[in-house]
């Protein structure tokens, strides 16, 4: 039989760019997870002036870190690397800071935030920089998150 790069039913990327690939969607899986369990545990807990603007806000971001979660997810199914969403995973994988536990005034809360967009940023800039040497359509996909990102990092901060 001829090699081929790729097994019937997955794309022709061969097996160390399918890992590489997979894994850098992976690590970028879990933040936005993790984001949006910050998002959340901020919506709940802020307190003070601008409460109502940066609640309602916080909703709309958790629901942009969801939904970007499950198109970075997906495109390791579709590459063939089962992504991993659970819990432990959040925890062992990513590298944001929780927010600390409590009521947060609300300019804090937009600093704390502020911080993590940032740097979740930066990670996944560099994330796509590595695909684009090693698979294409996973690049788009974390350019896609990177657009959002700076876009809510924008929104975030012009709340300071
Ligand atoms: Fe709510």
């Amino acid at each position: 039989m001829a090699t081929s790069k790729t097994t019937t039913d997955l794309p022709a990327i061969d097996a160390p760019a399918r890992e590489e690939a997979g894994h850098l969607l992976q690590l970028t899986l879990v933040e936005l997870i993790a984001l949006s369990l910050i998002g959340k545990q901020l919506h709940w807990n802020i307190k003070g002036p601008g409460f109502r603007d940066l609640h309602l806000h916080l909703d709309e971001l958790v629901d942009e870190w969801r939904d970007l979660s499950d198109v970075v997810a997906e495109r390791a199914v579709a590459i063939g690397v089962p992504p991993d969403g659970r819990a432990p995973a959040v925890i062992a994988q990513s590298q944001l800071e929780p927010v600390e536990p409590g009521l947060t005034a609300v300019a804090d809360a937009v600093r704390e935030l502020t911080h993590r967009v940032a740097e979740v940023d930066e990670r996944v800039r560099s994330r796509s920089e590595q695909l684009g040497e090693v698979d294409l359509a996973s690049q788009d996909v974390l350019i896609e998150v990177t657009r959002a990102l700076e876009k809510q990092l924008w929104m975030i901060r012009s709340q300071l």
